[in-house]
């Protein structure tokens, strides 16, 4: 039987028209396989997975080959340094994301209890990594997708966080607190951007990916309803697309909302918008 090493030779060679990251995908998909660490790979290249293994490993490979995201594949993603369960019915959390993480731990007390809410919630990466991040605070994790909801409450239970509270709610409409902060990564992109026939992003659900003709509508709607929940000095920040900085911070201050910051992720693009109710 082939061993590890030559397992990955094969596949990252499989990979490499499809994939701009063949190797690293074939490492993923071969730690997953084994149940193993990185570091198996390199420090036993000589060991030999059995048949049936080797065929699940070359299914996966022919998957990603026709562009199935990893993480589909895989069925988790690590965020904030926690490993999430992911699924095809919402979005693989990305690394851009823990921007709106770390802007609203740098913002708000974190050894005190805060009440916020993570509107459009997926995974749960988000209202998840802030619950876990500071015990004294509640997170109201929403999202409008039944599916959705059972996805968010499997990582809650694995991931061990408390203080969340799953609930459905398109948006705002069935809230009925006031908290002292929302958070928000929404669907952000305009319904014929040619990134949505693109990489990862073609095995996406819709749901989580498009918002109107410029990407903005589901912002411009949480913006709306957000005063009327939010607490006075309270904080709304949501993560957007690296082109809709200054039309974030428009919507925000045509709302009232003060103190508006954008925020740079680590490529340098705008990404973080946010803007306080005082
Ligand atoms: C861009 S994804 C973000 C997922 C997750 N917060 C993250 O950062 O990885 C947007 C999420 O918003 C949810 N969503 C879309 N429209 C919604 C609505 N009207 N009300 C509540 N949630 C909605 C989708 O189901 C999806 O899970």
């Amino acid at each position: 039987m082939p061993n590890v090493a030559e397992l990955l030779r094969d596949a990252t060679a499989q990979l490499a028209e499809a994939s701009p990251s063949a190797q690293r995908d074939a490492e993923v998909l071969m730690c997953h396989l084994l149940g193993k660490p990185r570091s198996f790979l390199f420090t036993w290249p000589e060991h030999e997975p059995a048949a049936s293994q080797v065929a699940q490993f070359f299914h996966w490979i022919e998957q990603r080959r026709d562009g199935q995201p990893v993480a589909y594949l895989t069925g988790r993603r690590e965020f904030f340094g926690h490993e999430f369960l992911v699924s095809s019915d919402t979005l693989i959390p990305r690394p851009d994301t823990e921007l709106l993480v770390e802007s609203v731990l740098a913002r708000l007390p974190t050894d005190q209890p805060q009440r916020l809410v993570d509107l459009g919630t997926g995974t749960g990466a988000i209202a998840i990594s802030l619950a876990l991040a500071c015990e004294q605070w509640q997170v109201d994790a929403v999202d409008f997708q039944v599916a959705v909801l059972d996805l968010v409450q499997r990582n809650v239970s694995r991931l061990g966080a408390k203080n969340v509270c799953i609930l459905q709610s398109n948006w705002c409409d069935n809230l009925s607190e006031r908290y002292d902060a929302i958070v928000s990564n929404p669907p952000y992109i305009a319904a014929d951007d040619k990134h949505l026939n693109e990489g990862d992003v073609r095995f996406e659900p819709q749901t989580a990916l498009v918002a109107g003709a410029d990407g903005l509508d589901d912002i411009r709607k949480i913006t709306e309803q957000s005063r009327a929940h939010l607490n006075v000095g309270g904080l709304l920040a949501f993560e957007h697309g690296y082109d809709q900085g200054a039309a974030v911070a428009e919507i925000l201050s045509r709302h009232s909302f003060a103190r508006i910051e954008t925020l740079k992720d680590y490529a340098d693009h705008d990404r973080v918008t946010l803007g306080y109710a005082d």
